[in-house]
């Protein structure tokens, strides 16, 4: 369908933005529901966040994805936050209201959705989380909303670990995670793992590397998510493979946050499986370098 003058508008900021699959994505999802709508990128220098925000405002768009290093910064200029956003802190969506934009987090929830098309079960599951930064801040959110049965964070920087546990743990009134040094993985104590691997370790342009090398610790390992997509198979995937495990990358975390995000700002309208299924051909095509 070609874009009319009464087209919805959207599209992502960022610092840079033009490694971005987002429009590619976005665009695909309304050429298949032939919808009238158009999503751009937008490179956003740090110091002029507000000023885009009340910029696209003014300019009638209906909502924006935030990539980094945006994510805390566009949250000081929203008129609400929802519950989800506030408690991982960070914003990667935004939705138009009256006199502004509502932000929202999508990562979580695009794992969760990821997950399940996968048939991965997160409530009930002991789960490791490996890494303490900002993404892992929205899957340790993820684990705790669907109920799993256990979760140990494992970071280089215990302290950054126990901040989040702490934090977690205080949010849903239950003790369900709980911090622990990378080094003192031999001290895991339940007998296999979901594993989600959240620090930057093995990803472009340093592939080749995990956070931990040593096979044995792999043999604990299930079921593992690296939300790394570049390289497609890391390090860590591979490792868990070798022990005998299933291993996803962070592909799809990536599709269905986009899904989730398109959801808000076009009501009533849902992707079917067939079209994930499309749009992850033509993005492993373009990270390959295909297209
Ligand atoms: P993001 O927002 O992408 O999560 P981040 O907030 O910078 O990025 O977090 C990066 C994560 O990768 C952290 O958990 C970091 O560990 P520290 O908290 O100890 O810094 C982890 N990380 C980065 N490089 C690492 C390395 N070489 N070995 C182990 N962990 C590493």
């Amino acid at each position: 369908m070609t874009i009319s003058g009464n087209a919805k508008v959207c599209g992502v900021i960022g610092n840079p933005v033009g490694h971005s699959l987002s429009p590619m994505m976005q665009n695909y999802f309304a050429e298949k529901l032939n919808l009238d709508f158009a999503y751009i990128p937008c490179n956003v220098p740090d110091e002029q966040v507000g000023e885009a925000i009340r910029g696209i405002y003014a300019l009638g768009f209906q909502g924006l994805n935030v990539t980094v290093p945006h994510k805390q910064r566009v949250m000081p200029h929203l008129l609400e936050i929802d519950e989800a956003a506030r408690c991982i802190g960070a914003v990667n969506t935004l939705v138009r209201m009256e006199g502004g934009y509502k932000g929202y987090n999508t990562d979580a929830e695009g794992l969760y959705r990821a997950l399940k098309r996968q048939g991965i079960q997160v409530a009930g599951q002991d789960c490791l989380l490996i890494g303490a930064g900002g993404a892992a801040k929205a899957v340790a959110y993820m684990l705790m909303k669907h109920q799993a049965k256990s979760i140990a964070i494992l970071n280089r920087s215990p302290e950054k670990a126990r901040l989040l546990a702490d934090q977690m743990n205080r949010q849903f009134g239950r003790n369900t995670i709980k911090a622990m040094a990378l080094s003192d993985y031999q001290n895991l104590e339940a007998p296999s793992y979901l594993a989600i691997q959240t620090t930057s370790v093995g990803m472009h342009p340093h592939p080749g590397h995990a956070a931990i090398e040593d096979p044995t610790f792999y043999k604990k390992i299930h079921t593992a998510i690296d939300i790394i997509y570049t390289p497609s198979r890391t390090r860590f995937m591979e490792l868990v493979k070798e022990a005998g495990g299933q291993a996803f990358n962070g592909l799809d975390m990536l599709i269905y946050q986009g899904i989730i995000a398109f959801e808000l700002w076009n009501p009533n309208v849902s992707i079917t499986d067939e079209t994930v299924d499309e749009i992850r051909v033509m993005m492993k095509k373009r990270l390959e370098g295909k297209s």
